[in-house]
């Protein structure tokens, strides 16, 4: 069924595509029909993050970013679904096209640039929402704030989305806004992640609950820095990590249509660099700090092989937009699949 529905969408240009995608999901949703299209997954609880998962496996940050079909791709079987990246003022990221499919490579290069209808829609959006579901928001900073006063945003969309969401990512990896990956490192890293925690902490107080921070990076750091990011993570005392976001690189997709175009690869170009910095993370974290695996799972058993290089939980973007929900299934089975150690 997906295949020839991805016969049709993939007909028309890949943000079209996007946005219809998003209303098709969002209304077969709200119909309560998306559960009919497919087989649900198998029943795979897993406990991260204090949070109780159902499976997994979830929806990764980007493709939902108002929160407008949660109702929709909970339907679909994801163990959790991540909305955003959401910014404190809305904001039309940067002129079209901005989104490159690369099927050769089962590959998407992206420089949306963090379009979305600020923090306050995606409020209104997520209290429509009938989801009881593990829900992640997924923050960010305006395109014009300075790179300098970046906290500043992300303790607005903090504060607001707190009492809403099951866990909070602070995005600092987004290659499409710039400056925002200079976050990632050393002392601005340090000074984000202790802002942060203390405002977690003063929310939990006010709210009467701890709702977990998980801080999403790149694939493009050396080996060193990644441990740094790690080391900086448990002495702020962070909840978790996302691993990763897109590359900057190009390898695997050099010489192919849109191969040059500017902005994120994902897909499974960026597969064995995420894996390889999940293992890096896991080295140093050894237990932790939970990690969540994101980058390349266009198969089943690529989800398993980041749960058995350390993960906790997956996300899937761009092997969704390739093999449709199915993909959900075979992940949770791949990963059910796996020995227990
Ligand atoms: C079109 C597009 C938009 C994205 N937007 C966001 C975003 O807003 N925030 C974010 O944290 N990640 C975003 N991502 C990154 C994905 O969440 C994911 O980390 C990355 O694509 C690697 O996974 P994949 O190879 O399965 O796609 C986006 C990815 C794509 C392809």
């Amino acid at each position: 069924m997906y295949n020839l529905a991805r016969q049709l969408l993939f007909k028309l240009s890949p943000e079209t595509s996007h946005d219809l995608s998003l209303d098709l999901i969002g209304a077969g949703g709200r119909l309560g029909l998306n559960g009919l299209l497919c087989k649900a997954p198998a029943q795979l609880p897993v406990n991260v993050m204090g949070l109780d998962f159902p499976n997994p496996v979830g929806l990764a940050a980007g493709l939902d970013k108002n929160g407008a079909a949660i109702d929709g791709f909970s339907q679909l079987g994801f163990g959790f679904i991540e909305i955003g990246t959401v910014t404190p003022r809305p904001q039309p990221g940067n002129p079209k096209p901005r989104i490159f499919r690369l099927p050769e490579a089962e590959a998407i290069i992206n420089r949306m640039g963090f379009n979305n209808l600020g923090v306050d829609n995606l409020l209104a959006r997520v209290k429509a929402s009938s989801y009881k579901g593990v829900l992640g928001i997924n923050i960010g900073k305006n395109f014009d704030t300075p790179v300098e006063r970046a906290v500043d945003d992300y303790l607005i969309c903090l504060d607001k989305v707190y009492a809403h969401a099951s866990y909070v990512t602070v995005n600092v990896s987004s290659p499409n806004t710039p400056g925002l990956r200079s976050l990632q490192f050393g002392d601005s890293l340090k000074q984000l992640l202790e802002a942060l925690r203390q405002r977690q902490e003063d929310l939990a107080q006010q709210h009467g609950k701890r709702v977990p921070l998980a801080i999403k990076i790149a694939p493009d750091m050396s080996d060193e820095e990644t441990v740094e990011v790690a080391r900086a993570l448990v002495e702020s005392g962070m909840d978790a990590v996302i691993a990763t976001n897109t590359t900057l690189s190009r390898v695997g997709v050099e010489g192919l249509e849109h191969g040059d175009e500017a902005g994120g690869l994902s897909g499974a170009p960026v597969r064995d660099k995420s894996t390889h910095t999940v293992k890096v993370l896991a080295a140093e974290l050894a237990g932790r700090l939970p990690i969540i695996a994101a980058g390349g799972i266009t198969e089943g058993r690529y989800a398993a092989e980041k749960m058995a290089a350390g993960a906790s939980l997956v996300q899937l973007y761009s092997g969704f937009i390739y093999k449709g929900p199915a993909l959900i299934r075979e992940s949770v089975d791949a990963i059910a699949a796996l020995p227990r150690s």
